[in-house]
């Protein structure tokens, strides 16, 4: 049987596929879904918007103070800004100004689902499912070139790969919630799936952790 309360915790680096699968894994499940990636980028392109200094911790913090603001605004999947966020969410004093409002959304009845880099690890450490969504970086440099071209942005492939590799190596290195397999996560390598594969095999996985019968 379901669980009366179930928290899902997806994470995985860039392009991976973690937010799609998180966003039908909320589907599926009736749940709210957190893209917390999205947090980060608002306090990049408020930075942006306001000329703060990306390399001055006390500006990103700062910079917080307008998530809200921020959060349905289309500049936040450029490249410029995910760099940016990238970044800035290194410093200590950003992960903390942005931790409460996770895992509030984390604890509502019922349950939720959020996708990032350290939901496993710091934000919901006891989700009853956590995922950790992977694929390779040619593969996730070509879905990231896809999803750029298509929304009419003039990238080049060896430009994104380039990026993505940038920010494996930032995200994964970095001394505050690096990005890691979280203990008791599950391992979903998506490079040869399709999204609705993907999706299928999470679903499983995350029903794989339900009491029987
Ligand atoms: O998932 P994304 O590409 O939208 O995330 C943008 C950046 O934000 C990513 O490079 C690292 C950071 N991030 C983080 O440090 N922790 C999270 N839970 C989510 C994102």
């Amino acid at each position: 049987a379901e669980p009366s309360t179930l928290v899902i915790a997806v994470d995985g680096p860039a392009a991976s596929g973690k937010g799609t699968i998180a966003r039908g894994l909320g589907q599926h499940f009736g749940l709210p879904h957190l893209d917390t990636g999205k947090l980060y980028r608002a306090v990049a392109l408020s930075l942006l918007r306001w000329g703060g200094d990306p390399e001055s911790e006390f500006a990103a913090l700062r910079a917080c103070d307008e998530v809200s603001g921020l959060l349905d605004d289309p500049e936040l999947k450029s490249e410029t800004v995910g760099g940016i966020a990238s970044r800035i969410s290194a410093y200590p004093a950003v992960r903390s100004a942005l931790l409460e409002r996770q895992r509030d959304f984390a604890a509502q009845p019922g349950g939720a689902v959020l996708d990032g880099r350290d939901i496993g690890t710091v934000i919901a450490p006891g989700a009853r499912a956590k995922l950790f969504v992977t694929a390779s970086p040619e593969e996730r440099a070509r879905r990231r070139f896809a999803e750029l071209t298509s929304s009419g942005l003039p990238v080049h492939l060896d430009d994104v790969l380039i990026d993505i590799r940038a920010r494996d190596e930032r995200d994964s290195h970095r001394s505050a919630a690096p990005l890691v397999q979280a203990e008791g996560a599950m391992l979903l390598d998506t490079s040869a799936m399709t999204a609705a594969e993907a999706l299928a095999e999470a679903i499983r996985l995350v029903e794989s952790t339900f009491p029987s019968q």
